[in-house]
Order: C-alpha cells, then sequence, then structure tokens
C-alpha cells in the first residue's frame, strides 16, 4: 500500500531563537501536508530541534545557562510558534529526549556491527559553526562560511564513507528525483565524484551529546545525531517500531541549500551502512535574504515571525512566502513587499471576492446560494470561467507536487482576477434592480458563478492558509474545510439552496502605518548574536558571502570606538589599520567603579607594561570572574578620564543591542602582549 505520506522539516539548532528562515521550510511541508491529507493520504509530519553539539554547548555558555535549560526554552519557543502558525506537525522530536537517544545508539550498533566503524587518531580542522571537519591547514578559516577553524587532535571513531562512493552515486543517477532541484543534484555528484574520505563520528573533547555505546568517553557527531531523527521519532529501535514500518522510508526530507551534504551523501550512507531504506526525495530550498544576505541568527539581520503573526496574521506570512520566493532559488523578505502583497492579493484580491460575492448572495437572495433557472441566461462567459476553473485545478496540482508553489498560487490568484473581471463587466447591483424574469436569472447565474470559483479557490488555497480559508468556507455554508476532498475537487459542486453563514470580512485592509510598526517592532527585538565569529579582528567572509560583503558583528567597544580615517568609499587601507595598535592583555585587577553601575577599573598585563582600563562591562562581567582572563586591547588610544579616573586604551567586545558586551578572545591559547593584525 502506498498510500502513506511521511515528510520532514531539518530539526534546527537552539542555539537561537526562531526566525522566518525556519518558518519557510516549516510553512511550505505544513502545506505539502495539509494538501497530502485533502489528497486522502495517511500523512506523518515531523518537525523538531536539534540540541547537542560544541556549538549549542557554547551558546549556553555564552548565555550563562546549562546547555539543557537552554534547549528546553528554544525549543519551546520553536514549538510555541509553529502551534500559533497552525502547523500540523504530527510528532515534534527533540535530540535530547531519551527516545531519540537510545534510537541513536541502536543506529551505531547497527552501523558498527556491520564493521563500518574504526577507530583512529585525528588531526584536522573543524568549523563550529557549521559543525563539520574541513579540509583546510591550521589557521585557515572554513572554506563553507569564512569563519575561523580550530584544530582537533583527538582519537576519534570514523565511519567508512568512502566505502560508499559508487552506491551513492548509482542513487543519484539511477534515482534523478533523489534530490531536487537539479542544480542541487548536480553539486552532489561532483562532491562524490572528487572523492569521499572516512568521516569522524564522534568527539572526546566536549560532552554534550550522546554516549557512544560501550566508549562513553566519546560523544556521537552531532549530525549522524541530527540526521537520525527521522527514524527515532518513528520508534526505530524501540520496543514499538509500528510507525517507523508504516511511514519510513520518508517522502520528502525538506531542507534548506546548505545542508545538502549532511543529507544527501553522509545520511544516506549512513542508512546504506545500517541496511536501512533510504528516503525517497531530498527537497532543498534557497535562502531568504534580509537586507541582501542570508538571514541567520549569526548575523542578526533576522525578522521574527511573531511580528507579522501580531499585525497581519498567520495566514499573511504563510502566503506571502510561499508566493513570493520561486521555490529552489533565493527570495529577498521586506516589510513593504509583504504588505503590498498582502493588500493586493488578500484583501483586495480573495478577500475582496468573497465579501462582495457572499454579501450580494445575502441582500439579493437571502443568504441562498441561487442556482440560474433559464438556459438563456447562460452565456458563454460562464464556459469560459468554468473551463479555467478546470484548468486551474489540475495545474495547481502539478505545479504543487512540483513544489512550484509560487506558480501554483499565481494560477489560482488568475481565476480570483478573472472572477473580478467577470463581476465588474457583468454589474450583478445593476441587475438586482431589474424585476423582469431574465434580469433575476441572470443575476443568479452570475453570483452562482462566483460562488462556485471563490469555493474551488478557497478549497486549493487551504494547505497554504488555513485559517482565512477555513471562514470562508463557512461562510459559503459549506461547513468544515478540512473534510474536503481535494482529489474530487470539481467545478459545479456547489449546491443550489445552500444556506450561506455568517458574512464577515477576513483580510482587513493593512494601512501604510502596519509597515512602520513592524519594522519598529523588529528594532525593538534585534536579538543577540550568538554565533559571532570567535575572532572578530581576524574574521573573513561569511556565510552568505555569495550574495557580497557581509556586515559581521562589529567589533566595537561599549564606550566610544576608535574610528580609522576612511576613505571616499567608505573603506580603510591596511596603512590606516595598521595605525590601530590591538593586543592580547592580560586581566590582573578587576573592581568597580564606585558609584558608576557599568563601570569596572581594570589593571590588564601587556607583557612589557601594566595599564590601567576603565570599561564599561560590569553588568556583563563580574570583577572576580575577569582576573587571569585574556582580552584584547587598543593599546595605543589616547589615555582619556572616566569618573575621575584616567583609562589608557581600550577593549574590545561584541556590542549586542539590546543585550550586554561580549569580550573578544581567543580559543587557542595566545601569549600576553601579541599583537593583532
Ligand atoms: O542546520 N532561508 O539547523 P538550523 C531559508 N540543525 N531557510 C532558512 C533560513 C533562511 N535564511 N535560515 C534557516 C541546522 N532556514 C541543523 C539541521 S537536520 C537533521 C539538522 C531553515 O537551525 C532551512 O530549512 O541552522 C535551513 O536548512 C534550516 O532552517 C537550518 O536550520
Ligand atoms: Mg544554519
Amino acid at each position: 500500500m502506498t498510500n502513506k505520506f511521511y515528510i520532514t522539516t531539518p530539526i534546527y539548532y537552539v542555539n537561537a531563537r526562531p526566525h522566518i528562515g525556519h518558518a519557510y521550510t516549516t510553512i511550505a511541508c505544513d502545506a505539502i501536508a495539509r494538501r497530502q491529507r485533502m489528497m486522502g493520504f495517511d500523512t506523518w509530519f515531523l518537525t523538531g530541534t536539534d540540541e547537542h553539539g560544541q556549538k549549542i554547548q557554547r551558546a549556553a555558555e555564552a548565555a550563562g545557562k546549562t546547555p539543557q535549560v537552554l534547549t528546553d526554552e528554544i525549543s519551546g519557543e520553536f514549538r510555541a510558534l509553529w502551534d500559533r502558525m497552525g502547523i500540523t506537525y504530527n510528532d515534534y522530536i527533540r535530540t535530547t529526549s531519551d527516545r531519540h537517544k537510545s534510537g541513536v545508539q541502536q543506529l551505531w550498533k547497527q552501523i558498527r556491527d556491520k564493521g563500518y566503524i574504526y577507530k583512529d587518531s585525528y588531526t584536522g580542522q573543524y568549523c563550529v559553526f557549521d559543525e563539520m571537519y574541513v579540509e583546510v591547514g591550521p589557521g585557515e578559516p572554513c572554506p563553507e562560511c569564512g569563519r575561523p577553524t580550530e584544530t582537533i587532535k583527538e582519537e576519534n571513531l570514523f565511519f567508512k564513507l568512502s566505502a560508499f562512493a559508487v552506491q551513492l552515486l548509482d542513487l543519484y543517477t539511477s534515482q534523478p528525483d533523489f534530490i531536487l532541484p537539479e542544480t542541487r543534484r548536480n553539486e552532489v555528484i561532483a562532491f562524490v565524484r572528487s572523492g569521499l574520505r572516512d568521516l569522524s563520528i564522534s568527539r572526546s573533547t566536549f560532552s554534550w551529546g550522546i554516549p557512544v555505546p560501550d566508549d562513553p568517553k566519546h560523544v556521537i557527531y552531532v549530525w549522524l545525531d541530527a540526521l537520525a531523527n527521522y527514524i527515532t521519532a518513528l520508534g526505530y529501535g524501540s520496543a514499538d517500531d509500528s510507525k517507523c514500518k508504516k511511514y519510513w522510508p520518508a517522502d520528502v526530507h525538506m531542507i534548506g541549500k546548505e545542508i545538502v551534504r549532511f543529507h544527501c551523501v553522509y545520511w544516506p550512507a549512513f542508512l546504506l551502512a545500517a541496511g536501512l531504506p533510504l528516503p525517497k526525495s531530498i527537497v532543498a530550498h534557497g535562502w531568504l535574504l534580509f537586507e541582501e544576505s542570508k538571514m541567520s541568527k549569526s548575523r542578526g539581520n533576522i525578522v521574527r515571525a511573531e511580528t507579522i503573526l501580531d499585525v497581519l496574521g498567520a495566514d499573511a506570512l504563510r502566503y506571502f512566502l510561499l508566493r513570493e520566493v520561486v521555490f529552489g532559488q533565493d527570495g529577498s523578505f521586506s516589510f513593504d513587499a509583504l504588505v503590498q502583497r498582502y493588500n493586493s492579493d488578500l484583501a483586495n484580491g480573495l478577500g475582496n471576492l468573497a465579501s462582495r460575492t457572499l454579501a450580494m448572495i445575502t441582500r439579493y437572495f437571502r443568504g441562498e446560494v441561487p442556482y440560474p433557472s433559464q438556459k438563456a441566461a447562460h452565456t458563454a462567459e460562464e464556459d469560459l470561467l468554468a473551463a479555467l476553473a478546470k484548468h486551474t485545478i489540475s495545474e495547481f496540482h502539478d505545479l504543487f507536487e512540483q513544489y512550484q508553489f509560487s506558480r501554483a498560487l499565481e494560477l489560482a490568484w488568475a481565476l480570483v482576477g478573472a472572477v473580478d473581471k467577470y463581476i465588474v463587466e457583468n454589474e450583478p447591483w445593476a441587475l438586482a434592480e431589474k424585476q423582469d424574469e431574465n434580469s433575476r436569472a441572470r443575476l443568479a447565474t452570475v453570483l452562482y458563478t462566483s460562488a462556485e470559483a471563490l469555493r474551488i479557490v478557497t478549497a486549493l488555497a487551504h494547505p497554504v492558509m488555513p485559517e482565512a480559508t477555513a471562514k470562508i468556507w463557512s461562510q459559503l455554508g459549506l461547513g468544515d474545510i478540512r473534510k474536503v476532498s481535494l482529489e474530487n475537487l470539481r467545478w459545479g459542486q456547489l449546491q443550489l439552496g445552500t444556506k450561506l453563514g455568517k458574512v464577515e470580512p477576513v483580510f482587513p485592509r493593512a494601512d501604510k502605518s502596519a509597515i512602520e510598526r513592524m519594522q519598529k517592532m523588529e528594532e525593538q527585538q534585534r536579538p543577540a548574536a550568538t554565533e559571532a565569529p570567535p575572532s572578530a579582528a581576524s574574521a573573513g567572509a561569511s556565510e552568505g558571502a555569495t550574495q557580497g560583503s557581509v556586515p559581521l558583528n562589529r567589533p566595537v567597544s561599549p564606550e566610544t570606538p576608535a574610528v580609522p580615517t576612511a576613505t571616499s568609499d567608505g573603506k580603510i587601507t591596511i596603512d590606516d589599520f595598521a595605525k590601530v595598535e590591538l593586543r592580547v592583555a592580560q586581566v590582573k585587577v578587576a573592581e568597580k567603579v564606585k558609584g558608576a553601575d557599568k563601570l569596572l577599573r581594570l589593571e590588564v598585563d601587556l607583557g612589557y607594561e601594566m595599564r590601567q582600563i576603565v570599561a564599561g562591562i560590569a553588568e556583563a562581567y563580574a570583577p572576580e570572574t575577569l582576573v587571569g582572563r585574556k582580552i584584547v586591547i587598543i593599546a595605543n588610544l589616547a589615555p582619556r578620564k572616566l569618573r575621575g579616573l584616567e583609562s589608557n586604551g581600550m577593549l574590545l567586545a561584541a556590542s549586542l543591542e539590546g543585550g550586554k558586551p561580549v569580550l573578544a578572545g581567543f580559543l587557542e591559547d595566545v601569549p600576553v602582549g601579541a599583537r593583532l593584525k
């Protein structure tokens, strides 16, 4: 029996709060899941959170929380947001749950027992941001995201990835739909053809992870842990694996394009090693951009879904993202575009069609769907609309199956436009003025035809805008829209005499102030960045380098920053930079400045001299925690007085809007006095 459908989102990292980039994937999956249910499929929709690994452990340390407290908090936020957005997930998996942990260990054992895991020592570079080993030399940045890499020297357990190259290439060629769209597939093929090296799948220098069975000094590599969620959530490796039997393999793993390699190379290789069936397809979409670069928590250029939900509602966000972004490509988000789309397509489009059609049926036919009684009242226009509707139903289906949400919605809204035009041209309000039988029959035909087209667009749009369409459906007098079978949706099913429900507007027009209001709400909420490159002074390109230059979190001081002279295009030369003498210093003495809540007085050792620095970090750091710590200072700043104390230099910290400053530091040990350049 193939009448089942299993779809998954990535499980999101809990190092920062959700934003509309995450919402985009989740909304796309929800729309597909809802549609599949309406098509009669036994559908299972999984989402959840990815809670282990070094990145999360560090985020927790930075937030001054235990990893479990942080993950509980943020995982809860994701879930609450999905609930608010009407996401119909069937299960929510957390990788810190017992059911997941035991499933992952079971998968590990299965792979190990087949002989695909061995021990070796590893020395190489690791990118914590991407949670990925990279093949670059020590000190070189990550080729994926440009952030500094860390040298790792550990005894590790390795997975024989290299043994699967041929099988994987075979898979990509024999099943062209395994990776969609094709551009991603080509990239993966090129990557595998260039040669696969075995993969280190354990770590022993930190503990926030799932212990390796029989080797508890090691924790399981976070990507092996995370990918396994797709089966552990179904009960793989547990006493009750009935869901696994029923729903695995997944029909669709929906992901963003930056995690294609993990899903299309590592995941199938792990499954092949364990002797488990492979997912049917992995579908990668592009990035949501904001202010020209990938919306991401590390860059701080995010938009929260909550703001849009507060002002325009969940359906507006759902519709906008699926309508505006061409699936597979990157798409820009702006509040202007959002409000414009909302007004044109929803308030003036579907909303207006619903309210005028239903209001006229209420007024002219006492709220009962009329039916044309005379042949003469029927013209070629109605035939054309019926033909257009029929075409829309079948094309919409095909486009949705190909993940072309934008084109599918565009097509459905072409029907809205056609009906609008039809109403305007036929002037039902004028027909209603006339009392002759012919005009009356004509009026009935025009309103029936409009209502029928409205019914069809409403049913098609339901998976995308569940709330508003449910309201229109009940205003049409048709009951519960979730019971509709899309498979059987046809023109002409609207019954004569259907009694309308209470007619109310569904999409009130948004005025210009909506844009400003949302922008303000976001400005006030700009979250603290948590994935900032560790050494701001040496950070290179960032994750979104392909989109042009990317603003990193500027290493500004909580006090006044030193601004080197700028050239006319705002750039500085290397000589300008060389004027700034950045050095490593060690804190020897730290104490509060009396009468100044924000200031600390520090005595720092520069190796060649001691300095007194007054810094505005008292709210972020208790003085005693700073003693012994190595920090970065500007050593050649002209001295100045703060609260009567001379400050001789300035320290560097990331300045987080609405958050506390975070001192710049180093992951490797560095000698006191070393210059940064
Ligand atoms: O990668 N545009 O988690 P993550 C579009 N835990 N989609 C975006 C987006 C943007 N700007 N930002 C995020 C991880 N996404 C791993 C996954 S799966 C076994 C483990 C969406 O929190 C998109 O789906 O970094 C992307 O792949 C995902 O969130 C990454 O979320
Ligand atoms: Mg990411």
